[in-house]
């Protein structure tokens, strides 16, 4: 016997989540707002940083920040858990979600989505049930409400809208139809790219009893502070605060976010615009490929499917090998053929722009091997 036995065997199975920091002429494949903030902005910031006691613990549950997003929501602050991007806050909710034990808890997710729902599931031994979108990359109303009634239903349900890796916008009637055929399940609304569908949001104060909504500031020129966070109703807002660890957040996150949302919140906006208006050159750059089919991209990324499917591992690594990063989506369900491709700034898209015009027309045998 060795301590190895002691390993949980679901995480033998499972990839550690990675993503290098690799120099590159252009980051288009981590779905960040990369706009850059204006200098005098960045100086105030700086300023603000000094005045951080570094010998000090910050507030354990990031108080402040938590008043200032229940009045931008509306919303009481207790409703609020704030966690070390919402990557953490997927973990929270799911520990405190998988507690039935009369038999065992299961998540249902729409299939493909964001990897980190799944992940986190079975690092804590939550069962998954993903169901596939359909052809066009909307939910599938019927195969969904069957997921969620297995074995006396679903513990939570992921739905992110806009969603990643597919950019769409899901009907909101659908969804809201599933939230209410299925009172026994939590249905978490994640609005990490919401501010890239201005109008779309599904918030409201009276959302019902089994809805969380979550949301983030990384998709909002502020990746670099892990902060995301969640609304959640009173006995989930308590049981992720019982799981989770204080002072999760760190003093300089919680002081540069405070700041931005309090003092910048235009300079943000604009960057947001900025974004939202490359996102339309983005698309029509992809549409340009011959073949291509964009689908309707309502966050900070757009999905491209290539024709013959083949050809986007070999764009993906061509454009790779000139420093332009994007995501090969093709081995993922109903994304055959399909790369993932974020907005990126002005000169990065002139930098896949270049790059495109270099590759498509070689794209036949094997565009590496373009000069
Ligand atoms: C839909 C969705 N939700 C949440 C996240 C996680 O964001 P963060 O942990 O940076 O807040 C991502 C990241 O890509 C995402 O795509």
């Amino acid at each position: 016997m060795t301590w190895t036995s002691h390993l949980r065997p679901a995480l033998a199975g499972l990839d550690i989540y990675d993503s290098p920091q690799v120099a590159a002429r252009a980051r288009l494949h981590a779905n960040e707002c990369p706009e850059p903030w204006p200098a005098e902005v960045m100086a105030e910031l700086g300023r603000r940083v000094e005045s951080v006691e570094l010998g000090r613990y910050p507030d354990a549950s990031g108080r402040s920040l938590r008043h200032l997003l229940a009045r931008q929501h509306g919303c009481d602050p207790d409703a609020i858990v704030l966690g070390n991007g919402s990557d953490e806050v997927i973990s929270l909710l799911l520990t405190a979600l998988a507690g039935r034990t009369s038999e065992p808890s299961f998540m249902v997710i729409p299939s493909p989505t964001f990897v980190m729902y799944g992940h986190s599931a079975r690092c804590l031994g939550v069962g998954v049930l993903e169901v596939p979108l359909t052809e066009q990359l909307e939910l599938d109303e019927a195969v969904m409400n069957e997921a969620l009634g297995v074995a006396n239903g679903a513990a939570i349900c992921f739905l992110a809208r806009p969603n990643n890796p597919t950019s769409s916008l899901w009907d909101a009637a659908v969804i809201e139809r599933l939230i209410a055929g299925n009172p026994g399940t939590m249905f978490v609304l994640d609005e990490a790219y919401i501010r890239y569908s201005p109008g779309a949001s599904l918030w409201r104060q009276d959302l019902p009893g089994n809805v969380t909504y979550m949301s983030t500031l990384s998709k909002v020129g502020l990746a670099a502070l892990r902060v995301g966070y969640c609304i959640a109703p009173p006995a989930l807002a308590r049981a992720a605060n019982v799981v989770r660890h204080p002072y999760n957040i760190s003093a300089t996150s919680l002081l540069l976010a405070e700041s931005v949302l309090r003092d910048f919140p235009e300079v943000q906006a604009g960057l947001i615009a900025r974004s939202i208006a490359n996102r339309d050159r983005l698309v029509a750059l992809l549409a340009s490929i011959p073949g291509a089919h964009v689908f309707p991209a309502h966050a900070n990324i757009a999905l491209v499917r290539l024709d013959p499917p083949q050809y986007a591992s070999r764009l993906a690594d061509a454009l790779a090998a000139r420093g332009v990063l994007v995501k090969d989506a093709s081995s993922l369900p109903r994304l055959s053929g399909c790369l993932r491709v974020g907005v990126g700034t002005s000169a990065e898209l002139d930098i896949l722009a270049a790059a495109l015009a270099e590759l498509v027309p070689n794209l036949g045998p094997d565009p590496s091997q373009a000069t």
